[in-house]
């Protein structure tokens, strides 16, 4: 899809959830180079302004950010007095809490937290935002998951599932909402290069990660053509590997080698 037909399909506005750093911000990114005017929603209100001012200053869109906790009960009235008078076109629910641990030494409350932002919100904006779209026949709704959620994933265990929920939420969404104009797609991405990757187990080297201009670039150029899309072509094949060719328990007990590896000393 060329850039100006991305504004034609979906509208003047995108709304890019998490779009302080790492994927949301490049979501963000190249959404203005599209033309399309944001809605930038984050914690971090200063990395939100500063991300408007260089956006608005490279194209010509109009930005506006709303610092916000997603994992707050009133997301659905905070983001509906927010944007009430604007046509958001497309949705890109990027963010997510990612607790990484053994799962009793992660608190109740804090896995909880995860289901918040990882799951109550998404569902609660896609299904706000997504309810105009059914009305104009026309939008996009992009949900982040990721390829842990293929198999179970111990250390993040509960991440991973939530993960699964996005998936499947957005794979449902695609066949029910594509004969009415809008297109769904979940990203399953794997490593991707960004602050919170990179926060989370310093100096790893088990995985090869890709950048995030890399991962959002293949997962534009796939909205409107599939219900998913895993950037990046080894982690396609070992995609393959790991759900076609393995025993789904070794998938599993691999999967958990692996993330051993990488988040326990
Ligand atoms: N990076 C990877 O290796 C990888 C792999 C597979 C899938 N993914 C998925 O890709 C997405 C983005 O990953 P990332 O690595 O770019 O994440 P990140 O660097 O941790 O950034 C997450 C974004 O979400 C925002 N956010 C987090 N909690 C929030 C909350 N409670 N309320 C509002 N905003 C919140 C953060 O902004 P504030 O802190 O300012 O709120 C930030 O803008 C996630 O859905 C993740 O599951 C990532």
């Amino acid at each position: 899809m060329k850039n100006t037909d991305f504004r034609a399909r979906y509208g003047r506005w995108a709304l890019v959830a998490g779009a302080s750093e790492g994927l949301g911000a490049e979501f963000a990114a190249q959404l203005a180079a599209r033309g399309l005017n944001l809605v930038l929603v984050a914690r971090r209100k200063e990395l939100l302004e500063q991300l408007g001012t260089q956006l608005t200053r490279e194209y010509t869109i109009e930005v506006r950010t709303l610092p916000l906790d997603l994992g707050s009960e009133d997301i659905g009235e905070l983001i509906e007095a927010a944007t009430g008078d604007i046509e958001i076109g497309l949705l890109v629910y990027n963010a997510a809490l990612s607790m990484i641990g053994p799962y009793f030494e992660i608190s109740l409350e804090d896995h909880l937290k995860e289901i918040a932002v990882n799951c109550r919100a998404p569902l609660t904006l896609s299904y706000l935002l997504g309810q105009h779209m059914l009305k104009r026949r026309r939008g996009g709704i992009i949900l982040m998951s990721s390829l842990s959620s293929s198999q179970g994933s111990p250390l993040i265990t509960n991440y991973s599932a939530t993960k699964a929920y996005n998936r499947l939420l957005a794979e449902g969404l695609w066949d029910e909402l594509r004969a009415q104009g809008i297109d769904v797609l979940t990203c399953s991405a794997s490593a991707v290069s960004t602050p919170g990757y990179q926060v989370s187990a310093p100096g790893r080297t088990s995985v090869s990660a890709m950048t995030p201009h890399a991962v959002v670039s293949e997962t534009l150029a796939a909205l409107g053509k599939k219900p998913v899309v895993i950037p990046g072509w080894t982690n396609r094949v070992a995609n393959v590997v790991m759900q076609r060719l393995l025993p789904h328990k070794t998938a599993i007990r691999l999967m958990g080698k692996v993330l051993r590896g990488m988040y326990q000393k």
